[in-house]
């Protein structure tokens, strides 16, 4: 196994390295994307998984991916234990490849992942999976010239500057934008993190490439 990420390592053991508390931003996305039959959802960067179980408990048909093995691994055991099905496996947010459409997609804490040159192309194919009505939600560590980098930041990560990421979504209706700074104690030792983050929702007029579907 090639090791391109710390968190395959964190996620050896089978305490769950994030809690298995569902992230807070999952309400926002249900209020503004609440589950019926058939509604899609993508988790890109999963982690070990508590996210896209809790929203499969929800009544979403879950889609989740993440490139470490042992993430994958949990995921699908969370998924049993708490008696839902969902699609877990690993791939890369460089490369992953999907054609169908969903009706949430988010991703937190991962696009920092994103090499510079596969940016463009991963928001082509966000927007084109993302089915019309449907809410994006993104977050991304942005660089500030006071804040340290993090003790535990991978090789393979990339600061973003500060407002890209918003950049990208220029013509879908926005729900949310911020821009937040909070303390961390992931790695043991304390520090900052500048965080933005965008909840938006994909517009009829820009969906021409989904009405096909
Ligand atoms: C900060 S964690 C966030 C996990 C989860 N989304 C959450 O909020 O609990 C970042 C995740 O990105 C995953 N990751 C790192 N590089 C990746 C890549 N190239 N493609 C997909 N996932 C990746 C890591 O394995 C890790 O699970």
């Amino acid at each position: 196994m090639s090791i391109r990420t710390n968190y395959e390592k964190w996620y050896e053991g089978e305490d769950y390295y994030w809690g298995l508390e569902p992230g807070r931003f999952l309400e926002e996305l249900i209020k503004l994307c609440p589950p019926s039959e058939g509604k899609k959802v993508l988790d890109i960067g999963c982690g070990e998984g508590k996210d896209a179980v809790y929203m499969a408990q929800q009544g979403y048909d879950v889609t989740a991916f993440d490139l470490t093995e042992n993430g994958i691994r949990k995921t699908i055991s969370l998924a049993k234990d708490r008696g839902v099905n969902i699609r877990a496996y690993v791939d890369d947010i460089n490369t992953f490849s999907l054609d169908e459409p969903f009706d949430i997609i988010y991703s937190t804490g991962t696009v920092q992942y994103l090499f510079d040159e596969n940016k463009n192309r991963f928001f082509e194919k966000i927007s084109k999976i993302t089915r019309p009505d449907g809410v994006v939600l993104i977050n991304v560590f942005v660089e500030k010239p006071f804040l340290e980098l993090p003790p535990d930041w991978d090789k393979e990560e990339k600061m973003w500057r500060s407002g890209e990421l918003f950049t990208y979504f220029a013509d879908w209706k926005v729900e949310r934008i911020d821009e937040v700074i909070f303390e961390d104690m992931s790695g043991g030792i304390p520090h900052y993190h500048c965080m933005d983050t965008i909840v938006c929702r994909k517009m009829q007029q820009d969906a021409d490439d989904m009405t096909s579907r």
